[in-house]
């Protein structure tokens, strides 16, 4: 049997991994500034994270929701702490898509309309409803088309109000990332996130916070959106939240109340899942990844705002983009390849940073140097 080819990738096999480093099969050494999609939120194979799973793993991995599972409750009541909204209520599920989805379905559940507000450049995943709001055409099939969903410019706050007045009643949700990470680390001001809330407020819509790739401290607060001192009625989380173990979720505001069998899921939530991403937060907490994220990120993109050939340095702690002049195109391919150091990237000449919340400064200061050398290399 064939894999199924979706994807270009590098020919490179990863076979060991420990914090923001990995190492291929032949035993050559990267630094890794992409954590697999910016998955990896506390370092590879973390020694608490990999403890906690496999006490887990000998003890329970599975059992559905069926039952009483403690280690939810212990979740919640941490995420709680550690993202400062301690009175919302926490959905499991098992990635990025899934909780948009959820958290789509929920919104129109809660207010009986079908109308999205989304933004130029969004992407929010690949199943039905995230893959309608997400815009992209390449990625809706035609069965996911739908008439339901409303583009709007990324910071129009004319457009956004024009929009919400002429048929605001309609309107379930508007969804949108703190900062647009597979659309090329673009941030959502916070006047724009403040307006957002005061139309829903006004129009009886849900706020909707995709929180999947630029949530969990990588901006350097809990939730980049947190930035705009004003809280969304959903937050959707996964990528850094177990770490690169699978799991997903959103969190509800109080005044959305649940009803039985609205949402559900077999896997969300199980044992090993919950143990995962509670290793996380204690990480987290305990190296005070939030600040570090801060400190090497403000370092990152001062340094990377002096190199005269990058363009439009931007992004939030270790959420980073800079434009690459097309005469540097090959910086990305070629920092792999004579740097050994994975970045990521968005089309068409943008590079991503999406390294390890716990990346040292010593690494960041080789990358800016790595960068250097590859822009004065003939
Ligand atoms: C902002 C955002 N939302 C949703 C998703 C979808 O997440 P997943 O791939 O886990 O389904 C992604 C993935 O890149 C994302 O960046």
């Amino acid at each position: 049997m064939n894999l199924f080819d979706v994807y270009p990738i590098n020919n490179i096999a990863i076979s060991k991994a420990k914090g923001s480093y990995v190492w291929d099969d032949q035993g050559e050494q990267y630094l890794d500034l992409y954590g697999g999609h910016a998955v990896i939120s506390i370092g590879h194979t973390h020694p608490h994270w990999v403890k906690r799973i496999e006490e887990q793993l000998n003890k329970i991995a599975f059992y559905s929701n069926s039952i009483k599972i403690p280690l939810q409750e212990e979740l919640a009541a941490k995420l709680g702490q550690v993202s400062g909204k301690e009175d919302y209520q926490l959905f499991l599920c098992n990635s990025g898509a899934e909780a948009n989805e959820n958290a789509l379905k929920l919104a129109s559940f809660h207010n009986g309309r079908k109308k999205i507000i989304a933004f130029n450049k969004a992407f929010h995943g690949r199943t039905s409803l995230a893959v309608s709001a997400t815009d992209n055409k390449n990625y809706i099939a035609p069965v996911n088309e739908s008439d339901n969903v409303i583009f709007l410019p990324l910071n129009d706050e004319a457009a956004l109000e024009a929009c919400f007045k002429k048929q605001g009643d309609e309107i379930s949700s508007v969804i949108i990332e703190g900062i647009q990470g597979v659309g090329g680390i673009n941030v959502a001001e916070n006047s724009f996130l403040k307006k957002i809330r005061s139309l829903c407020d006004e129009y009886g819509a849900v706020y909707i916070a995709d929180s999947v790739q630029c949530g969990y401290g990588r901006s350097g607060k809990f939730f980049s959106h947190d930035f705009a001192g004003v809280n969304a009625d959903i937050y959707s989380m996964a990528k850094g939240m177990g770490n690169g173990f699978p799991i997903g979720g959103i969190i509800i505001a109080p005044h959305i109340k649940p009803k039985h069998f609205q949402l559900g899921t077999t896997f969300g939530g199980n044992h090993l899942a919950c143990a995962a991403a509670l290793a996380v937060l204690e990480v987290m907490e305990e190296e005070k990844l939030m600040g570090n994220a801060v400190m090497i990120g403000k370092y990152l993109r001062e340094e990377l705002e002096k190199i005269e050939e990058l363009e439009n340095v931007r992004g939030r702690g270790l959420m980073i983009g800079f434009d690459v002049p097309e005469k540097y195109k090959d910086l990305k391919k070629n920092l792999l390849l004579n740097q050994k150091i994975f970045t990521g990237e968005a089309k068409p000449n943008v590079i991503r940073l999406l390294p390890s919340l716990g990346l040292k400064k010593r690494d960041a200061e080789h990358f800016i140097e790595a960068v250097k050398e590859e822009l004065a290399a003939p």
